[in-house]
């Protein structure tokens, strides 16, 4: 039988999976690794050829529906390989459902991470395509592949279509929390909501709003690691399985290239996302995602650069939760790569760095300008002036972040525009210990919750949850929405959902369970805000707090499961990516190992 042979791609070199192979010294070992591939018709003179093995972390599932429409993808990433003479392997990564997974899908980027780096280091796999889409399955599989260290490349799925309701857009998550107001409003009923809800994902894809899924799958983007324009293209649309095509073509090249992740992830191109995350209104959870992939690149990446590079970058684009539309007008007006060259122009790129393209980011964005304007606006013109975050800290915590892309009119006028405050506000306090404590206690009128009250969620964090929980971006009492106030001052040691417009004070670290402030709080205190210094700070005296400290920190509830105990055991805080911090270390390591 004869095989295909690999086009002439230079340099030619020896891949990792001729140790498995084709390695004369062990022929035992050769001759076991080789035979059982052999049982679904793969020859032996094909794994023996010097051809690549090309893995396809494949993340999409029945229970991964952001993520299902790889299933149909991997074909043409397959087909893509094949031409370009590579062999495809497609091999399961470990479900991470934002949605559905409880306790906290957080869990499982970890969780994923570990997996996808023992498959990687211990199988012959010479270089791999990670297929991302919802949110933590981008970051988790960045993270081990900067860990092992073998060539690789984003093929994202792409949002679903944009939904529609009775006339209106409706963006994932964003019409779940604008519909939860409506219900408590008294609005909308039960059955409405459900409808609300269901119109928000009309087809395959990850959420078709600027969320945490479409924001990572930018920041991958962004950092040089898909294909240029590979991030915003809908999952239905035909551009995407083209994508998946050119994602297992270029590969194979990068395979015989040896064009590593470490070649590409320079702090140079996590700067640059930062960048690109404040100009499209990303995620308060591209923070912690971000950072850890820079740790696990090897890269130093301060929590200060949030403020530093990110903070007076304007918002560029028009896409919900910051802004008014959804994906597929993203995708037509052409994606991250026309807002990336709106910032290349503006000079805030630091874009001679190397993409897997092979070519620098600067030269992947000639050409991309922008033709629709109301979707992307131009830097001279932006939609708002400093939507980077706000990185915060104080007497309860030493990092937080504030997303200003979502401070809307009502909430800027009522906090943040006083004369002779501006950007300062103080609120009382009213504290929850998790979200089942909210939800029994927010409308019991015995809080007396007002506007200035500040809603504060503690044990929401990494050790806390056990995770991190997307719970900070807390409702108002029903009685304040009816009255029209959609929007208190939140604060928590927990992360938001990146489809929520609340400007919530997010990712505080370190959190209540691991020794923070915020396990001194208490109902009644008044926090200070000052967005102007990036201060947040609780108004008590330091022999107050000092008493404080000696009394019990809230309870944290058992583990429920061996991860959770193994997660809390080796997780870092929010400020610096949440990361297993016992990882870190294994960068590279065993790259080589036969
Ligand atoms: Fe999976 Fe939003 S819930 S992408
Ligand atoms: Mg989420």
């Amino acid at each position: 039988m004869t095989t295909q042979q690999p086009q002439a791609l230079e340099p030619q070199r020896r891949f990792r999976s001729q140790d498995w192979f084709d390695n004369p010294d062990h022929i035992d070992m050769t001759a076991l690794y080789l035979e059982r591939f052999m049982n679904y018709g793969i020859t032996a003179e094909e794994l023996r050829s010097g051809r690549p093995i090309i893995g396809i972390a494949q993340s999409g599932s029945d229970i991964s529906p952001c993520n299902r429409i790889h299933l149909e993808l991997a074909k043409r990433v397959r087909d893509g390989i094949r031409d370009a003479g590579g062999i495809p392997m497609e091999f399961p990564l470990h479900p991470i459902f934002e949605n559905c997974r409880r306790p906290t899908a957080a869990l499982d980027r970890n969780l994923a991470y570990l997996g996808l780096v023992e498959i990687l280091h211990g199988y012959p796999i010479d270089a791999v395509v990670l297929t991302t889409g919802c949110d933590k399955t981008t970051p988790a599989q960045l993270m081990a592949a900067a860990t092992v260290d073998i060539p690789a490349i984003v093929l994202s799925g792409g949002p679903m279509l944009d939904g529609w309701f009775e006339g209106e857009l409706a963006g994932s998550g964003t019409a779940i929390w604008h519909g939860r107001r409506k219900l408590a409003a008294g609005e909308i009923d039960n059955d409405k909501f459900l409808q609300i809800a269901a119109a928000s994902a009309p087809s395959a894809g990850h959420c078709n709003t600027m969320g945490t899924a479409s924001t990572m799958n930018a920041m991958a983007e962004a950092l040089g690691m898909s294909l240029t324009g590979c991030s915003a293209i809908p999952a239905p649309y035909r551009e995407r399985g083209q994508m998946a095509y050119e994602t297992g073509r270029r590969i194979v090249e990068m395979a015989h290239l040896d064009l590593r992740p470490s070649t590409i992830l320079t702090r140079d191109a996590f700067l640059d996302a930062i960048v690109v995350n404040a100009a499209i209104g990303g995620s308060s959870n591209a923070q912690p995602h971000l950072m850890a992939m820079a740790r696990h690149a090897g890269v130093e990446l301060e929590p200060s650069d949030w403020m530093t590079y990110g903070h007076e970058v304007p918002l560029l684009l028009n896409m919900q939760p910051a802004g008014k539309y959804l994906g597929e007008r993203f995708h037509r007006a052409g994606g991250v790569p026309a807002v990336m060259w709106e910032l290349l122009q503006a000079g805030k790129l630091r874009a001679d760095r190397p993409t897997v393209t092979g070519r620098a980011m600067a030269a992947n964005l000639e050409g991309q300008a922008s033709t629709d304007r109301d979707m992307i606006a131009p830097f001279a013109a932006p939609l708002k002036e400093n939507a980077g975050f706000v990185v915060l800290s104080g007497n309860l915590f030493d990092f937080a972040i504030m997303k200003t892309s979502v401070i809307g009119p009502a909430f800027r006028a009522r906090y943040l525009s006083r004369p002779g405050m501006e950007n300062v506000f103080e609120c009382r306090a009213v504290v929850f210990d998790g979200s089942g404590d909210y939800h029994a206690r927010i409308n019991d009128p015995a809080l007396e919750i007002d506007e200035s009250c500040m809603l504060v969620m503690r044990g929401a964090g990494p050790v806390g949850w056990p995770g991190s929980a997307e719970v900070v971006n807390m409702q108002p009492p029903d009685a304040l929405v009816k009255r029209g106030v959609f929007t208190l001052p939140t604060l928590g040691d927990g992360r938001q959902s990146g489809t929520s417009d609340s400007p919530s004070i997010l990712n505080a670290s370190p959190e209540s369970a691991a020794g923070g402030g915020l396990a001194w709080l208490r109902t009644g205190d008044t926090i200070r805000v000052d967005l102007n210094t990036g201060r947040c700070d609780v108004l008590l005296a330091d022999e107050v707090l000092a008493r404080r400290k000696q009394e019990p920190a809230p309870p944290v509830p058992a583990s429920q499961t061996p991860w959770q105990e193994l997660y809390r055991a080796t997780v870092g805080q929010l400020e610096t990516g949440a990361c297993m911090e016992m990882a870190l270390p294994y960068r590279g390591v065993g790259h080589d190992m036969p």
